[in-house]
């Protein structure tokens, strides 16, 4: 029998932790508590030890932390990675947490997600439009994060069409990186020609062609990217063209990089990931409303999740120990209907009470595991992949 695709534990996360095998998950995502002073419960022993005000709140909050942070290291396999999120509360006490649970030379990005894109309006001061993801790989030079994704791809970007249909966009044949100059790689400082009106480039002079040698915009010395015999080889993919520059009209070289059917080319991800590419608080309300009602504040959008997923490989065994309001494994189920994958999530989150006179609570909901269970549930009846609970 296949493996469900979802599944859930109810309990607190420290205990479920204790009971998984070491080394049996690809990808943990969590999204912990910020600690803004009304979604962390301290325990009464953390305030007494601890001391009061904020060096004390920060003290708790990482003692909270630190035990679940090597809980999940210890379960995360040698290839693995964690994404954490966290907002500006905690981020630079826990990105040192990370450093030491983890080891600094394990860190891969701290990306800013752009969640609230109107920017927080309440209070003084500068209305925060973002949050971040902390990413370690649990080994480095093991991990097998491809920090790259196919859905970055626009249409957009190969804005260009060949006779054919394909679709491609103009890259500069010169290497525009000034470390790679005629001294540094002095074989791809050569002439070739070429012919602005019919496109034509070659590395030996022909009818109607002009000399070009690859130069930097400010009239210096560069190099081309492709050796003589590739560009022998592809001249299809190569374009002569009369372009403008800041010294005047001057005649280039330009490589037709072409647009591969999806799933064939991959971009690098940045570190800032915006609202409109993945989502925000907002969508992510949204989203919710639509499978269970507005019965959890404030979720993560699914497009947050599959972004993560991207970089992992689509049989990834995902772990998402404060799982909320279940949108990892909402995730996870998206993205394998979408591309055939076999990622499976288990999702752990405690039977922590709904606010009492909450949406949640005035829904049938007492316990926050209530909603991730139904949430999960009613992703397997309409997306699939099936649900179980341990
Ligand atoms: C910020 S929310 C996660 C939201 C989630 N990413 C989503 O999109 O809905 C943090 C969750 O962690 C749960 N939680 C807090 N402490 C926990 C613990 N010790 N064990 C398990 N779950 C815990 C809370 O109940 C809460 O639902």
């Amino acid at each position: 029998m296949e493996p469900a695709w979802n599944t859930f534990v109810e309990g607190d996360n420290l205990d479920v932790l204790a009971t998984l095998p070491a080394d049996s998950f690809d990808l943990v995502y969590i999204d912990p508590p910020y600690n803004t002073g009304n979604d962390f419960a301290y325990r009464d022993d953390f305030r007494g030890e601890r001391g009061e005000g904020a060096r004390g709140r920060h003290a708790a909050w990482l003692a909270f932390m630190r035990p679940r942070l090597e809980a999940g290291r210890r379960v995360l396999a040698p290839t693995g990675a964690i994404f954490v999120s966290i907002d500006d509360h905690e981020a630079a006490y826990l990105r040192l947490l990370l450093d030491e649970v983890y080891g600094e030379e394990n860190f891969l990005a701290q990306v800013v997600v752009n969640l609230n894109p109107k920017g927080r309006q309440l209070g003084r001061g500068f209305a925060t439009s973002h949050e971040y993801l902390l990413v370690y790989a649990r080994d480095a030079e093991q991990c097998v994060l491809d920090a790259s994704s196919a859905s970055t791809v626009v249409e957009s970007d190969f804005p260009l069409e060949a006779s054919d249909g394909r679709r491609y966009r103009r890259l500069p044949l010169r290497n525009t990186n000034k470390k790679f100059n005629p001294l540094t790689a002095p074989t791809l400082h050569f002439a070739v020609w070429g012919d602005p009106s019919s496109g034509r480039v070659s590395t030996a002079p022909f009818d109607g062609a002009v000399e070009i040698k690859p130069v930097f915009g400010d009239g210096t010395p560069a190099v081309w990217r492709w050796s003589r015999p590739r560009i022998d080889e592809r001249p299809d993919d190569l374009e002569c063209r009369a372009v403008r520059g800041p010294r005047g009209e001057r005649v280039d070289v330009f490589q037709r990089d072409w647009r591969h059917p999806v799933g064939g080319r991959r971009k690098k991800l940045r570190t800032i990931w915006l609202a409109e590419e993945i989502g925000s608080t907002d969508t992510a309300v949204a989203e919710l409303k639509d499978v269970l009602g507005h019965v959890f504040e404030s979720p993560k959008p699914t497009g947050l999740v599959r972004r993560i997923l991207d970089t992992m490989p689509a049989d990834a065994r995902v772990l998402d120990y404060f799982a909320g309001s279940g949108t990892t494994g909402h995730a996870v189920a998206l993205a394998n209907a979408a591309d055939g994958g076999v990622r499976t999530c288990l999702s752990v989150n405690a039977p922590e009470p709904t606010r009492v006179g909450s949406n949640a609570e005035r829904a049938g909901y007492a316990t926050v595991s209530a909603i991730t269970r139904a949430r999960l549930r009613a992703v397997a009846d309409q997306v699939g992949g099936g649900y179980r609970e341990r």
